[in-house]
């Protein structure tokens, strides 16, 4: 993985047809997607359930590129390796999760995955100033986590401060949730590079009828980078 700052939109599968995982993934990769973003959840730290690293491992082989995988769940270290063995390239925890967040990234780190640290709504990004190096990713829930299709929390003040923190560190300023055509604007503009979209990617289409997948990813990467084709 070389590390870019340009947008990258990340589809999330938690709003993809369960029944039809790796067609799917391939489907938005088809029509212009630049990472999958895969939503572990379970029903402990987040009030839902989603699916755990056999899903991940079963996907896998339908993902050409970056596979994201966002962990709500807790604890999350006796489960690294088994995300980093199921081909995660990204594997990101809550800085809620748990007690040692520092071990958790080098734990995510020497499983050869990249780390990312997420931040709920309530929590500020001061959280991260001590993790930024053993960090590649910092996740910014703009809903709090457990479901998709939730109303935008604007967090543009969260990310502003992150990204000036960050400064030349190559390290990804990611938003999860609530993300469309509307709200990626501020968001890319207060320095965020990762644009997760469930709803607003997956509306429309289907892996048998993917192009409303296309004008949803380019009306969502064209809003955030400012031309609003
Ligand atoms: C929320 C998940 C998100 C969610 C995004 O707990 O982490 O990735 O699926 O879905 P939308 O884009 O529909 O808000
Ligand atoms: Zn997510």
């Amino acid at each position: 993985m070389t590390f870019s700052r340009a947008i990258k939109i990340a589809p999330s599968i938690l709003a993809a047809d369960f029944a039809n995982f790796g067609a799917e993934c391939a489907a938005v990769e088809a029509q212009g997607a630049d990472w999958v973003h895969v939503d572990v959840m379970d029903g402990h730290f987040v009030p839902n359930i989603s699916f755990g690293p056999a899903t991940c491992a079963a996907i896998r082989p339908h993902i050409k590129g970056v596979m994201d995988v966002h962990l709500m769940i807790a604890p999350v270290d006796p489960y690294i390796d088994a995300f980093a063995e199921a081909g995660a390239d990204i594997i990101t925890a809550h800085v809620e999760a748990g007690p040692h967040i520092h071990r958790t990234l080098q734990a995510i780190r020497a499983s050869g995955a990249k780390a990312g640290v997420a931040l709920n709504p309530g929590t500020s990004a001061e959280a991260v100033a001590p993790l930024l190096d053993v960090t590649d990713l910092v996740c910014v829930m703009t809903v709090n986590p457990g479901f998709g299709g939730q109303k935008f929390i604007d967090m543009t003040d969260k990310v502003r401060t992150l990204r000036s923190m960050i400064g030349d560190r190559p390290i990804h300023v990611e938003i999860d949730g609530g993300v469309d055509p509307t709200t990626a604007p501020g968001l890319a503009k207060a320095g965020a590079d990762v644009l997760v979209a469930g709803s607003a990617v997956f509306k429309g289409g289907s892996a048998s009828d993917p192009g409303p997948y296309g004008e949803n990813i380019r009306a969502i990467r064209a809003a955030a980078e400012g031309t609003y084709t």
